[in-house]
């Protein structure tokens, strides 16, 4: 751990001298980043979570511990596999032979003797064990992992659009109904049910410590399940190539105490404040009228469906599904110029002026 510590500290700067000489820092800059992975691959720890969160080798909640077993257990198995194959092709090469090397070495003698053939007879037999037992176990897996142990009282509808995603609340209450974007609330301990749907190309959901992938394909509903075990964010991706931004169609899925998550819903319904100030309320007027056909605001006229619900965007913590800090630099930043940041996206260039764009970021600002 020590060595660890020491070796991230070295590879986190660049540049710096630390007394030793080039040659050997690099040396532990290398064995640092190995040692490092190993440490990933083998910890399941909350810091290991928030600096690899796309490491599916750990899950958390009755989604994945199955699939996260699966996977070591088969792991493991490969690797005994290479070793031992490694070990007796070495040991075959090496072993004395039993027939004297031909001189001429297009000569193959006739006759060989027999013994040798125990070795692919029990090689085959515990292959074939081996393979069948996999096999089951993979399928009990899929088979448990299948649907949610127990009713999933909480409904989401996910629809993949290139690249964000739009996520729909459902509730027998229409009232509670509501949509958001990009991040997705859900109550720790409790099995969410999710529909998936595209309206453009096949994307994919994917939240690696909560569950594989599940494609959304448009045209067609598919359904999938997460749970997470604990509260804390985990990051998601789409797993399935989408078009020019597929890497900057990321995700987020929140998972709060069951109470928490009820008070952040129905904090959700509520329309905007009132606007304090001139500014803001100039900002509403210029969102309404520059952004109100492709965003919607609860509460307000601006009810576009084409791009991302910008409702409480304040309580989200990126923009531009996961592209950026939801700072007000890069708010300011991205609706100036979402193309040099995200080239593609569908979001326009806007003929802002300076007050307009600073108006319109105050208003967003205002979305808590
Ligand atoms: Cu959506 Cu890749």
């Amino acid at each position: 751990m020590d060595r660890n510590r020491r070796a991230e500290k070295a590879s986190s700067r660049p540049g710096e001298k630390t007394g030793t000489s080039a040659q050997l820092q690099k040396l532990d800059r290398a064995t640092g980043r190995i040692s490092l992975a190993v440490f990933f691959l083998l910890s399941a720890s909350a810091p290991a979570r928030a600096d690899a969160p796309m490491a599916y080798t750990v899950g958390f909640g009755a989604r994945n511990f199955p699939v996260v077993n699966l996977l070591w257990a088969l792991l493991i198995v490969s690797l005994l596999v290479i070793l031992i194959v490694t070990g007796l092709v070495i040991a075959g090469v090496l072993r004395p032979r039993d027939v004297p090397r031909s001189t001429d070495p297009r000569l193959v003698p006739l006759e060989r003797p027999e013994r040798g053939l125990a070795w692919i007879y029990i090689g085959t037999a515990i292959s074939a064990a081996v393979l069948v037992g996999a096999a089951i176990w993979t399928f009990s897996t899929l088979a448990a992992v299948s649907g949610p142990p127990r009713d999933a009282k909480v409904k989401i509808h996910v629809i993949g659009h290139q690249w964000w995603w739009e996520v729909r609340y459902d509730s027998d209450d229409t009232s509670r109904i509501f949509t958001t974007a990009n991040e997705i609330h859900i109550p720790a301990g409790e099995p969410v049910r999710v529909e998936l749907s595209s309206v453009d190309v096949i994307h994919s959901f994917w939240v690696p410590q909560l569950s594989g992938k599940t494609d959304l394909i448009p045209g067609q509903r598919n359904d999938t399940w997460i749970e997470a075990d604990r509260p804390g964010t985990y990051r998601g991706q789409c797993g399935e190539y989408c078009g020019l931004q597929h890497a900057h169609m990321a995700l987020a899925v929140i998972a709060e105490q069951p109470a928490q998550f009820q008070s952040w819903w129905t904090h959700q319904l509520e329309g905007p404040p009132a606007s304090q100030t001139e500014t803001v309320a100039a900002g509403e007027t210029n969102f309404i009228a520059k952004c109100g056909i492709c965003h919607a605001v609860r509460g307000t006229t601006a009810g576009g469906r084409l791009g991302p619900d910008l409702s409480h965007l304040m309580t989200r913590q990126t923009i531009a599904a996961g592209t950026l800090p939801n700072t007000p630099g890069y708010l300011s930043g991205w609706i100036a110029d979402p193309q040099h940041i995200k080239p593609g996206n569908l979001m326009p260039l806007l003929d802002l002026s300076g007050a307009q764009l600073a108006a319109i970021r105050q208003f967003l600002e205002n979305l808590k």
